[in-house]
């Protein structure tokens, strides 16, 4: 017996993308994903991945029913489900166990061990299996830009956050931090901070900003781990009290990377402090290759890390190709001092598949790098 598509589809499955973002930030490696059953046009029971380890959404909803479904029931989820056995069971199994004839796909599950595996498997079982397409679809996909990357290629997403003045401008002027957006951008900067398990800034954002770098967000604050970029630990002030990454009750979060061979004082005033550092082969400069910090935390289990400049930082990561995904919050204000450090010009990242969205008097554009 065929039953009609419901005319609620799309509330259903944007339902249980509202559900996959409950666990924001809270699922690394694994992706975020969002499930509800509906039975007789009704949802009847839902679920959600809660962390790695803990039940996949299809499951933990199946599990939420606490009966055998309906003939006739429909199953949404965000993510297309895992057909291969992981740290739980295949979801596929769970899905042909229960009877269920009807599944609704938000996304193609991009890991190559899964990739359209799970559907096939499904629909030859019998198994009616519709692939959501449109806005909604790129919005389940949009979820897990971390997941997506980082399975597929098997590092760690590096994203550049800019905040850049009308005229592109990092700041007001040299060595004084500036307010660069409003109130509604640096919260939503929040949410992002809040998703990413690492954020990195260079040695002279440490020195201007002296930025906490955590997620303060209305229900607490939250810290990732907090990666300082310093070739010759410029950030570790010796006669002047620690930066807050160094002295704050997160410090334990933060850890330096540095050249060897940079100076021994410093690295003592860290350790006293209890703050880790890593070590990389020098450079030239006394620095050391951007490269090799991205497989260091390829190599440290890192899924995605949210760089925050500033301007150095930034530049060098665009020129070693180092980056593959752009945050710029672009506000109306102009910065006009001659040496207000500057941005790389927006054209000069090659964003594709961008989204705009205005935020108060702001405006985010975020996208993939070529
Ligand atoms: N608007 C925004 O989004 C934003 C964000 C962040 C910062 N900012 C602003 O930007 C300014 C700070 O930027 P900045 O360009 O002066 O500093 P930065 O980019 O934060 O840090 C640069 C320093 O980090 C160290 N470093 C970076 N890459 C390294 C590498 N590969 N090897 C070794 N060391 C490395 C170097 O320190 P050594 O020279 O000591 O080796 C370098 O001078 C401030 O005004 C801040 O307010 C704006």
């Amino acid at each position: 017996m065929n039953y009609p598509m419901s005319s609620n589809h799309e509330s259903f499955l944007g339902r249980a993308l509202a559900l996959a973002r409950k666990a924001w930030g809270n699922t690394h490696p694994n992706p975020m994903v969002g499930c509800v059953l509906v039975e007789n046009d009704e949802i009847v029971a839902e679920g959600f991945h809660v962390r790695a380890g803990e039940p996949h959404a299809e499951v933990a909803c199946l599990r939420n029913l606490g009966r055998s479904p309906l003939p006739g029931a429909t199953l949404f989820v965000t993510l297309e489900p895992c057909s291969t056995m992981g740290r739980t069971p295949p979801c596929v199994e769970a899905i042909l166990g229960a009877g269920i004839r009807r599944v609704v796909v938000g996304t193609r599950d991009p890991n190559p061990v899964h990739a359209g595996g799970g559907i096939d498997l499904l629909r030859d079982s019998g198994v009616e299996v519709i692939e959501q397409e449109g806005e909604l679809a790129a919005e389940c996909a949009d979820l897990n830009l971390i997941y997506n990357h980082q399975i597929v290629r098997n590092e760690p997403f590096l994203a550049l956050k800019l905040a850049v003045s009308a005229d592109g401008k990092l700041a007001e002027k040299p060595g004084v931090a500036s307010e660069v957006t409003g109130s509604e951008a640096r919260a939503d900067v929040m949410r992002w901070r809040r998703l990413f398990p690492a954020i990195a800034v260079g040695a002279g954002t440490v020195i201007v900003d002296d930025p906490r770098l955590t997620a303060r967000l209305p229900d607490g604050e939250w810290c990732p781990r907090r990666i300082i970029l310093d070739g010759k630990l410029s950030s570790v002030p010796e006669s002047k009290p620690l930066p807050q990454v160094y002295s704050d009750e997160f410090r334990e979060k933060t850890y330096v990377v540095t050249a060897f061979g940079s100076c021994p004082r410093r690295r003592a005033i860290l350790a006293d402090a209890g703050v880790p550092f890593r070590e990389l082969r020098a450079n030239a400069k006394g620095g050391f290759y951007l490269s090799e910090w991205k497989a260091l935390c390829a190599s440290e289990g890192l899924t995605g890390v949210f760089c925050e400049g500033g301007a150095i930082v930034a530049r060098r990561l665009l020129e070693e190709r180092l980056l593959d995904y752009l945050f710029w919050y672009e506000s109306p204000k102009r910065f006009e001092h001659p040496e207000a450090p500057a941005a790389p010009p927006l054209q000069s990242f090659g964003l594709h598949y961008s989204r705009k969205t205005e935020l108060g008097e702001d405006r985010l554009i975020r996208g993939h790098l070529s």
